[in-house]
């Protein structure tokens, strides 16, 4: 059995903590050999443990916690620490992996509850369960289960992801949010989510784009953190991209484009920091997959 689940890019700009794609980067768990205890072979790094100690374990075992020890084999293209859903991957990937090898018959609405409540931000991990768009709401303050969201078809472009060579941990991006701000203020950045959302059901990605960089929930709080956001807002607005946002907490951002913008755009960020990986990536749309 192989389970691949996909990367994820949240917020969409003012769609903070809500809104999240699914993206065409995976995380695959290959289910070899019973084995006398829980083995992950992997190439992703001395620091990622290989025994039960593993994120993916931990989860697991949780959820089933008598399953018969395997081998596993782990591979990742999903950047380590970059706002694309390298952990949230690996949370989605145990939840299956507890849910077929102790025939716990999740649906895919107890699947996003769980990875909420472990991951914490339902845009992390609700388009690796399900695929392509989701908006999606979490009762934090009452300590709920429930996690509504919608999932929905999001419209065809392409999609470059500029990956900074350097890590950004979400508690670090996280610190520098304010504690509250106005309601007036909260009033209006909640309008600009409403139309970027209303925009992507229309299948709109210019007025889509536009909103997507009038955020007022987080971007300009953690702009210091990711100083290339403005020089590639620049970059966008230039070359007639639909815009960018920053994705996750930062601090890979992503860029909407027309098909004919691609090529030049791309140019233009490696122009702007050789040091960083630049991925022409599509839409998930199926999310989890088992083979
Ligand atoms: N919505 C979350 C954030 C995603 O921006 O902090 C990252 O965990």
């Amino acid at each position: 059995m192989k389970i691949r689940v996909p990367a994820t890019s949240a917020n969409l700009g003012p769609g903070f903590d809500s809104c999240g794609i699914a993206l065409s980067m995976y995380l695959c768990v290959e289910v070899l050999e019973d084995s006398d205890s829980w083995e992950i072979q992997h190439t992703l790094g001395a620091e990622i443990p290989t025994d039960e100690t593993n994120l993916l374990l931990q989860i697991a075992l949780k959820l089933a916690p008598t399953l018969t020890p395997k081998k596993l084999k782990m591979t990742s293209d999903i950047p380590l620490a970059r706002g694309l859903g390298s952990s949230s991957s690996v949370i989605v990937a145990g939840i299956e992996l507890a849910n077929r090898l102790g025939n716990l018959n999740l649906s895919e609405k107890r699947k996003v509850e769980i990875a909420t409540q472990i991951e914490g931000h339902p845009d992390n991990v609700a388009p690796a369960i399900t695929g392509d768009f989701v908006v999606a709401c979490h009762f934090n303050e009452r300590k709920e289960d429930s996690v509504p969201y919608v999932k929905h078809y999001f419209p065809e472009c392409d999609i470059i992801a500029f990956i900074p060579n350097t890590e950004l941990l979400t508690s670090e991006s996280r610190s520098v949010l304010p504690d509250s701000f106005s309601y007036k203020e909260a009033v209006e950045a909640s309008a600009i989510a409403n139309v970027m959302i209303a925009a992507v059901l229309n299948s709109n990605l210019p007025l889509a784009g536009q909103m997507m960089q009038e955020d007022r929930w987080h971007e300009r709080y953690r702009g210091k953190l990711v100083p290339h956001l403005a020089d590639i807002r620049q970059i966008c607005r230039e070359e007639g991209a639909y815009g960018c946002y920053l994705s996750g907490a930062g601090p890979t951002i992503l860029i909407l484009t027309p098909e004919d913008k691609t090529e030049k755009t791309m140019k233009l960020l490696h122009a702007l920091d050789s040091r960083a990986q630049i991925e022409q990536l599509s839409i998930d749309r199926e999310g989890i997959q088992v083979f």
